[in-house]
């Protein structure tokens, strides 16, 4: 296993489209998959996508840690290969989020509230899961990544993009009524 680099926005990995996977057992995928672990560890992100690791697969992995669910636990780490992400309903919604290709800062992004995922875990076996709250909106933004779309350029309000000492020091909080639609 190792630890990988991971791009920061505005190196254009980040803006291609990944590719399709077809064999997801294919031992430079397995070796993939365990650095990418390995490198969220230690980056202490929620998810990662292939292409922030310079490689141009449709993979990523997320978790969603306790402190973050609905029902309070912690959510092993998922590996999802080829997403297909429906959204549930026309519900949009804002929320805080960052990106480890962008480092420092966090901004309110509109997300789908609800949203079903499809997609082959790490022995190629097929899956749906559907999500709310956080989850839905980690999956969006990973599944974006295999897409060449960052965060900004999901933004509607840039008065919510700051550094997150600022934010976390000031309590900026993104008001209750923001337009997500
Ligand atoms: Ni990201």
């Amino acid at each position: 296993m190792a630890i990988l680099k991971i791009a920061r926005m505005g190196h254009p990995v980040l803006l291609a489209q990944a590719m399709p996977v077809a064999d997801v057992a294919a031992c430079e995928l397995v070796r993939l998959v365990g650095d990418m672990v390995e490198t969220l560890a230690d980056a202490g992100g929620v998810g990662l996508a292939a292409p922030q690791v310079f490689r141009g697969v449709r993979l990523f992995i997320y978790h969603v840690p306790g402190s973050r669910a609905d029902d309070g636990a912690d959510m092993a780490m998922r590996v999802v290969f080829n997403p297909v992400v429906t959204p549930l309903g026309d519900e949009m919604v804002m929320g805080w989020e960052g990106c480890l290709s962008i480092p420092g800062l966090r901004a309110a992004v509109p997300r789908f509230a609800r949203v079903r995922l499809a997609a082959q875990d790490e022995t190629g076996a097929g899956f749906e899961v559907e999500a709310s709250g956080f989850e839905a909106r980690v999956i969006q933004h990973e599944a974006d990544h295999l897409d060449g779309v960052m965060y900004p350029m999901r933004m509607r309000d840039f008065r919510y993009f700051g550094f997150n000492e600022e934010i976390s020091r000031s309590g900026l909080e993104i008001p209750e009524d923001a337009d997500a639609d």
